[in-house]
């Protein structure tokens, strides 16, 4: 049963979040991910789903989806592309909230891998990534585009760079060098940035009052529409 709400500022509007880490394979036991929680994404969800819009949650991650959000279990980063891509025509606002691994194993094992007694060491080689929101920001029509941008220094001009080349209306920018900010915090603090507007600063608070925020600002561009 899907109870699809009549009210709200995005009632109508389709969403699709694409939260948490992603998991590449090194051999059928093993695999690369990263510390992201999927917080961020599941608040950003829930925020939409407060809004009225019909939500789905793109993810990696095994936290239980916020009440009327439809969930869509990917692991790589090829999944996630396919599921993104696939959705993404039907969509009226789509938000880049996963920490995609930039780099999969080049080809993952078929048996579980030995250790090796002649090598005291492994290399394994990786190749990168398709970039899924460049992909989107290609690919985009009338949607609203968002994503983020993880970084330890230089965080505006990286952000920014960020939102251009990958053709974004809104980039998240999220500094991950400071404490309780960003991976597996449950608070943040993030600047956003949009096209032909000055930067804004959100204040530091739970990534659910934030989410409510950003959700605001995307609900101003989208509404009407
Ligand atoms: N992203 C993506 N596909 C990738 C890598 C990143 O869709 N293969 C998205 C992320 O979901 C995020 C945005 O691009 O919305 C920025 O991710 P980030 O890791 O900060 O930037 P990168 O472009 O990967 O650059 P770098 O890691 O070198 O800073
Ligand atoms: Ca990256």
């Amino acid at each position: 049963l899907k109870l699809r709400q009549q009210t709200g500022r995005l009632a109508g509007k389709k969403v699709v979040v694409s939260a948490g880490g992603t998991v590449e394979p090194i051999d059928p036991v093993r695999f690369i991910t990263n510390r992201s929680s999927g917080k961020m994404g599941y608040a950003l969800a829930q925020a939409a789903a407060e809004q009225g819009a019909d939500v789905t949650l793109v993810s990696s991650s095994e936290l239980p989806a916020p009440v009327g959000v439809a969930m869509v279990p990917v692991q790589s980063a090829r999944d996630l592309l396919a599921a993104m891509t696939e959705r993404f025509e039907d969509t009226d606002v789509a938000i880049m909230a996963a920490a995609v691994s930039d780099y999969r194993v080049a080809t993952p094992a078929d048996q579980k891998m030995k250790k090796n007694a002649d090598h005291a060491g492994l290399t394994i080689d990786l190749v990168e990534n398709p970039d899924i929101l460049a992909t989107l920001g290609q690919q985009k029509t009338t949607q609203y585009l968002v994503g983020f941008a993880a970084e330890t220094q230089d965080l505006l001009t990286y952000a920014q760079n960020k939102l251009e080349k990958k053709n974004a209306d809104m980039l998240v920018a999220n500094d991950v060098s400071k404490a309780q900010v960003g991976f597996g915090h449950d608070t943040n603090e993030v600047t956003l940035l949009q096209r032909d507007a000055a930067p804004e600063k959100l204040p530091l608070q739970s990534k659910l009052a934030l989410a409510r925020d950003i959700m605001s600002r995307i609900a101003t561009q989208v509404e009407g529409k």
